[in-house]
């Protein structure tokens, strides 16, 4: 199957080029003014981008949670976000207490099997790193995993200690993978949530409460001094605050090999939204929690001048009517999470392009490139080049379209940017050469996404 993208706009993180683009097969197989038509399908790409497929780096499909899982499967998950303009993401699979990293890593490649639409990779979440554990970690390369994290909070559950994460990160460095940090001071948290609940504070809005900023800024700063100490790279995954944002800047300042990413919806919502009458707030409630406005304009300012290096998502979605509801009457019973795979690009086009706040180069930069060369895909996938897949989003920068649970394809009863108008939308996707999305049909196929063995890290 050949594919004649014609007279649109490529884009990628160096600036735009008009030019005819030509996918043969799975690849980009040539790109230049006036391609021979010959034996192929041409899509009228005039007036129109050709973006490389998104990437989101942080998601969590059918995550197991006690005795629920977030509601988007590798099926739906993969949908919506084709629909959002995203062809590949990286998901994490969490290693049980008493389990091996090969056992978790196998559940989670049985998640995936038969259902899977886009490209898909694991990041592998280390929770018991006890000595075979450890050894363990040397096997991740060739099982196409270059990525390990670890958790500086959920105490009891996913927190290590510091000694812990310094043994991970060593091990990690010493394999040449790319250490990822969830930093907030998890022992204070439950001291935080243990009082709030115990003075009868158990709305919505105690959960930002008992996760004040400043615990993520220590958090961040002592994952970076472990980090050093390890000789380890080090990524930071939903960054929030400007607490946290002024030890990445300072760090990378030093030479320190320090990247962070945030998430869209740090940009849109504040605490104040976890306030929202009639439970509403439960909505909103991930970890780290939402900030200030102070914190949105400096995460705008990371994204603008360098220090932000990615836009992720934390897609972790649990419905308001069901999974959500077990903490009406107490909020660290509300499961964290936020839906928010689809809807990536739109909002960060709608507010950061259309906004002004960045050019076009850059929202490609932080949603497709910068994912790939940090997380082993690059050249293969984040750029328009001879060679690379034939991962394509058509972008129409003229669609309007209001975002609401109504027409959206996530599984789960709301939707965080509900009734939001954005300029800006996919009019088609291709995954591999593969058309998978056509205006508002899907046209992929279930079991057609590949695993995604990823090269190790290289700064
Ligand atoms: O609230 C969140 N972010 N839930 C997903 C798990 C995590 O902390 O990344
Ligand atoms: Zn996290
Ligand atoms: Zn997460």
């Amino acid at each position: 199957m050949r594919t004649l993208f014609s007279g649109g706009t490529l884009v990628g993180p160096e600036g735009t080029l008009q030019a005819d683009l030509l996918v043969d097969g799975e690849r980009i197989a040539a790109i230049g003014r006036d391609l021979p038509r010959g034996d192929v399908r041409v899509i009228d790409a005039a007036g129109r981008y050709l973006l490389p497929g998104g990437i989101d780096v942080h998601t969590h499909l059918d995550m197991p949670l006690d005795d629920i899982a977030s509601t988007d499967d590798f099926r739906t998950g993969h949908v919506a976000a084709a629909f959002g303009g995203t062809t590949s993401h990286i998901d994490f699979v969490i290693q049980s207490k008493d389990g091996s990293l090969r056992q978790a890593l196998d559940a989670w490649h049985a998640l995936a099997q038969g259902k899977a639409c886009i490209d898909y990779g694991f990041h592998m979440t280390i929770a018991d790193p006890r000595p075979d554990v450890l050894d363990e970690i040397a096997h991740l390369p060739e099982w196409g995993i270059t990525t390990v994290k670890v958790l500086m909070a959920y105490k009891g559950r996913l927190q290590l200690d510091d000694a812990q994460l310094l043994a991970v990160m060593r091990r990690a460095a010493e394999h040449g993978l790319l250490t990822m940090v969830h930093c907030e001071n998890g022992d204070v948290i439950d001291v935080l949530e243990r009082e709030a609940v115990a003075a009868g504070h158990r709305e919505p809005k105690y959960h930002a409460m008992a996760r004040p900023p400043e615990l993520e800024g220590e958090a961040t700063g002592r994952a970076i001094a472990i980090a050093s100490v390890a000789g380890a790279p080090l990524y930071v995954v939903h960054l929030t605050c400007e607490a946290a944002l002024d030890q990445v800047r300072a760090a990378q300042r030093r030479g320190r090999h320090v990247w962070a990413e945030t998430c869209i919806q740090y940009l849109f919502f504040t605490a104040a939204d976890l306030d929202r009458p009639d439970f509403e707030g439960a909505k909103v409630v991930c970890s780290p929690p939402f900030r200030t406005p102070q914190d949105q304009a400096a995460l705008w300012e990371g994204l603008r001048d360098g220090a932000l290096a990615v836009v992720s998502t934390d897609h972790c979605p649990f419905n308001f009517a069901r999974e959500k509801q077990r903490g009406r009457h107490d909020f660290t019973k509300i499961p964290n999470g936020v839906p928010a795979i689809e809807d990536r690009l739109l909002m960060l086009h709608h507010a950061g392009v259309n906004g002004g706040r960045i050019p076009l180069s850059r929202f490609v930069e932080l949603t497709a490139t910068n994912p790939a060369r940090l997380f082993g895909l690059y050249p293969r996938k984040g750029i328009l080049e001879v060679g690379s897949d034939g991962d394509i989003v058509l972008w129409d920068p003229r669609a309007r379209r209001t975002i609401t649970a109504g027409t959206h394809h996530m599984r789960v009863d709301y939707n965080l940017f509900e009734g939001t108008t954005v300029t800006g939308a996919p009019a088609g996707v291709w995954v591999r050469g593969t058309q998978v999305v056509d205006g508002e049909r899907f046209t992929g196929r279930a079991g057609a996404g590949q695993f995604l063995r990823r090269a190790a890290f290289t700064s």
